[in-house]
C-alpha cells in the first residue's frame, strides 16, 4: 500500500508523454461529460493494462457512480451498458478506498485488496466480488484534480495485467502515465460538466412544465437517443470513432429538442386537459421557433440542434409536422418528410421523446403501464417511426429501463 502526493508524481520525467498527449487532444474535441467519461477511463486502463474500472463524479460532497468497465465480466455490451446507469453515491471520508483518495487527494496503490495492512484508514468493499463472481486483487485510486487542486472524482483502475495476461501489481510507469493522463482529463470533465450544467439551466430558465421534471425529461430523452443511435450503429458496424463523435453530438442536442417551446405561452404549454385543434396548431411552431434559435449553423453540433429541433416530429409515413421548409418564418405548411428524409438524430430523438413522454406524467396525461406503451411503439413501427430503429428499441430495453431508474 503506497500513497502520492501530486507534487510526487509529476516530478518523474522518463515518461512517453507522446501517446498521452495524442489522447488528451481528442478529449478535448468531445463534448458530452458521458462520452468523456467513457474514453478517460478506457485510456486509463489501456495505460495501465488494468482487467477493471470504474469513474465517480463528485457533486454536493459524495462520489456519483458514475461508469464501469470490466473485460472479464461485461464484454457484452448490454451487461456493461445497463450497469452504467447505476445510482450508487459514496460519501467522501475515509470509509472507503475512493472516498479516502477524494478526502486526501491522494493516489491510493495497493497491491491485494484482501491484505490490507490493520493500519489502513479505509476498507475494501468485498460486496461488488460477491455479487459478481470477481476477484480484486491490485488497486490503482487516483483523484481526478482540477489545476486548483479540487477533485472532480476519481478513478479506480482494478487488476493490471502482465504479458501473460495474469493479474499482477500496478508498475511504477503505470501509475505516473495513468497520474499525468488523469490530470488532463480532469480539466476536459470539468469543462464538460459546466457544458452540461449551462444547458441544463437554459432548459430550465425556460420554465417549462414543471421544471424539476424538466431537467430529468431531457437527460432521459438524451441518454436514451445515445444508446439507441449507438446500437444502432454498431449494428451496421460503422467506424467507432464516427460512432463516438456523433453520439457525442446527438446526447447534447437531444437535451435542447424542445427549447422552441419557450415561445409557446404557459396557457397552451401547462393546461391540464387535451388541446383544441387551434392550440395544437400553434403549439406545434415550437419546432420551428427551436430551429430558429440554432439556424446559424457554423459548427456540427449546430446542425444537429438545428435539424433534431425542427424534424423531431416528422413521422416516418410522413404524417408528421412540420415538414421541409426554405425559410423559417413563413406560416405555410412545407410538404413533410417521411422515411429518410428524416435525418437519423431527429428519426432517434423522436422516438426517445414520444417513449419518455408515454412513460412519465404530463400536465395533461398520467403515466401509462409499461406493457400499453411498448405495445404502442410496436404498433407504431412504420407508421411514426423508422422500423430498424424500433427494433433496436427492443433489443436495448433493459437499458433504457435502467436509464428511467437513474433519471426519475
Ligand atoms: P410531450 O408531452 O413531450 O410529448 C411528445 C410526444 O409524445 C407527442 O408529440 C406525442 O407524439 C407523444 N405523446 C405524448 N402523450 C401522448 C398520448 O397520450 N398519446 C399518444 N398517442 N401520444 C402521446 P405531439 O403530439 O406532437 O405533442 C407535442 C407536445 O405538445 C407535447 O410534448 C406536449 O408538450 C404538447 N401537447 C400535446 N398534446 C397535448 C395536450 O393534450 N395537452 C397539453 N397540455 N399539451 C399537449
Ligand atoms: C425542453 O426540452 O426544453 C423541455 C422539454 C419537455 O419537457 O418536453
Ligand atoms: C452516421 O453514420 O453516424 C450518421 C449518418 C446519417 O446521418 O445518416
Ligand atoms: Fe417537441
Ligand atoms: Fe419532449
Amino acid at each position: 500500500m503506497t500513497e502520492y502526493t501530486k507534487q510526487e508524481y509529476t516530478k518523474q520525467e522518463d515518461i512517453n508523454t507522446l501517446s498521452i498527449l495524442e489522447t488528451i487532444r481528442s478529449l478535448n474535441k468531445l463534448n458530452d461529460v458521458g462520452m468523456i467519461l467513457e474514453r478517460t477511463l478506457f485510456e486509463a486502463r489501456t495505460l495501465a493494462n488494468a482487467d477493471a474500472g470504474s469513474i465517480y463524479i463528485s457533486k454536493d460532497n459524495s462520489l456519483h457512480f458514475s461508469h464501469v468497465q470490466n473485460d472479464t465480466l461485461f464484454n457484452q455490451r448490454g451487461a456493461r451498458a445497463a450497469q452504467q446507469y447505476s445510482n450508487v453515491t459514496i460519501p467522501i471520508n475515509n470509509d472507503t478506498i475512493v472516498g479516502h483518495s477524494a478526502l486526501t487527494k491522494k493516489i491510493v496503490v495497493i497491491e491485494d485488496a484482501y491484505q490490507l495492512p490493520a493500519d489502513a484508514p479505509y476498507h475494501f468493499n468485498p460486496i461488488f466480488d460477491k455479487e459478481n463472481n470477481y476477484h480484486t486483487t491490485s488497486i490503482l485510486t487516483i483523484p481526478l484534480l482540477s489545476p486548483y487542486d479540487i477533485p472532480v472524482g476519481v478513478i479506480q483502475l482494478i487488476n493490471a495485467h502482465d504479458e501473460e495476461d495474469k493479474t499482477t501489481v500496478f508498475s511504477e510507469y503505470s501509475i505516473t502515465a495513468t497520474s499525468l493522463f488523469a490530470n488532463n482529463a480532469a480539466m476536459s470533465i470539468e469543462r464538460a460538466l459546466m457544458n452540461r450544467k449551462i444547458i441544463l439551466r437554459m432548459v430550465k430558465m425556460a420554465a417549462l412544465h414543471d421544471p424539476k421534471e424538466t431537467g430529468a425529461h431531457v437527460q432521459r430523452v438524451s441518454a436514451f437517443s445515445a444508446e439507441i443511435y449507438q446500437h444502432w450503429a454498431e449494428k451496421k458496424q460503422l467506424p467507432v470513432a464516427k460512432v463516438k463523435y456523433f453520439r457525442d453530438l446527438i446526447s447534447l442536442g437531444a437535451m435542447l429538442h424542445d427549447a422552441g417551446k419557450v415561445g409557446i405561452s404557459d396557457t397552451i404549454l401547462k393546461k391540464p386537459s387535451k388541446l383544441t385543434e387551434e392550440e395544437f396548431t400553434v403549439l406545434k411552431k415550437h419546432t420551428i421557433y427551436g430551429a430558429q434559435l440554432f439556424k446559424n449553423i457554423s459548427t456540427e453540433l449546430d446542425k444537429m440542434i438545428y435539424e433534431i429541433a425542427l424534424h423531431h416530429h416528422e413521422k416516418w409515413n410522413g404524417q408528421g409536422y412540420p415538414g421541409r421548409r426554405e425559410q423559417l418564418d413563413t406560416d405555410e405548411e412545407g410538404d413533410t418528410l417521411a422515411g429518410e428524409e428524416i435525418p437519423l438524430a431527429a428519426r432517434i430523438v423522436g422516438l426517445a421523446d414520444v417513449f419518455d413522454a408515454l412513460s412519465s406524467s404530463r400536465c395533461y396525461k398520467e403515466p401509462w403501464e409499461k406493457e400499453k406503451v411498448y405495445e404502442v411503439i410496436h404498433c407504431e413501427s412504420g407508421k411514426h417511426f423508422d422500423p430498424e430503429l424500433i427494433e433496436v428499441f427492443f433489443e436495448i430495453i433493459d437499458i433504457l429501463c435502467a436509464i428511467q431508474q437513474k433519471y426519475q
